[in-house]
């Protein structure tokens, strides 16, 4: 089976690329599948969620990290870390994630950097899927993300600013298609729905008004959980197989993959 690389984006930041990136991945693993994770973001939130804050630290200080790579341009074959879940491995993220683009700026072909990283692993069929969370930026390393993706993912937070730029994203997504025509966008995955409040209604409505744009049935509500399994360093499945985030990944998951054998 061909491994399929999907990358979690959007320039918002806070609408739940992170959290859906470590739970989608948690539920494919459940599902049977081998999962890579790459932490594209200098927050390190995504590393975050299967790593200690001190180990999380101690990989983004030293070499094994995709900073390292990217600034190296070294296949990303020998940055892969182990998690505590067998079919799930991780390439880490470094807090020096903040000057990418810089680094990218001098490099030959510096938007194909990362697919050319990730060529050995893709070919090699290890992994069923390869999972990238990435930056709330518009930048040449999200252009990378992209064009080493086959596609999108676009969470989007059920608030009355979580549409706002979603017209720019839309926009780059069509950029980046010129350089990578067979990129797709998946669905948007609506996150962080209040229950108490209507306004899911109106981020749907808005959504599904907008032609060509397919998004995901299954939402994903406020849960405490999310934050305590990130307190915990765990993907929330993890940290509490019950909870309503955990079984609502799990449905959204079921949707992704559906939709990616379609
Ligand atoms: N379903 C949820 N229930 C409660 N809190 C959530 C939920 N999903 C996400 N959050 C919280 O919302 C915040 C933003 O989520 P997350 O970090 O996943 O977004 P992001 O898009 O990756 O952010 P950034 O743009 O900074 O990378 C986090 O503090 C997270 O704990
Ligand atoms: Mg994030």
């Amino acid at each position: 089976m061909k491994t399929e690389v999907l990358c979690f984006a959007n320039n918002k930041g806070g609408s739940g690329k992170s959290t859906t990136c470590s739970s989608v991945a948690y539920a494919m693993a459940e599902k049977g599948n081998k999962v890579l994770l790459i932490d594209g973001d200098m927050q390190l939130n995504l590393t975050l969620s299967y790593f200690t804050e001190d180990k999380a630290l101690e990989i983004a200080a030293g070499e094994n990290n995709l900073y390292y790579a990217v600034k190296n341009q070294k296949p990303l074959d020998d940055f892969i870390c182990k998690t505590d879940y067998p079919n799930i491995d991780i390439i880490p993220s470094s807090t020096l994630m903040s000057s990418v683009e810089f680094e990218l700026f001098t490099k030959w072909q510096r938007e194909f950097i990362l697919k050319k990283m990730l060529k050995n692993i893709v070919e090699s069929g290890v992994y069923n899927y390869i999972l990238i969370d990435a930056p709330p930026t518009l930048g040449c390393w999200v252009m990378n993300i992209l064009i080493a993706s086959d596609k999108i993912i676009l969470p989007v937070e059920a608030s009355p600013w979580g549409l706002f730029g979603l017209a720019n994203m839309m926009e780059f997504i069509s950029q980046v298609k010129e350089l990578s025509p067979s990129l797709d966008l998946l669905g948007v995955a609506i996150t962080k729905v209040d229950a108490r409040k209507n306004y899911f209604k109106q981020t749907m409505e808005t959504l599904n008004a907008e032609e060509g744009i397919k998004v995901f049935e299954n939402v994903i509500h406020l849960d405490s959980s999310v934050e305590w399994a990130q307190d915990n360093s765990k993907p929330v499945g993890s940290y509490k197989k019950s909870s309503r985030s955990a079984l609502e990944y799990s449905a959204l998951t079921d949707e992704i993959l559906n939709e990616l054998r379609r």
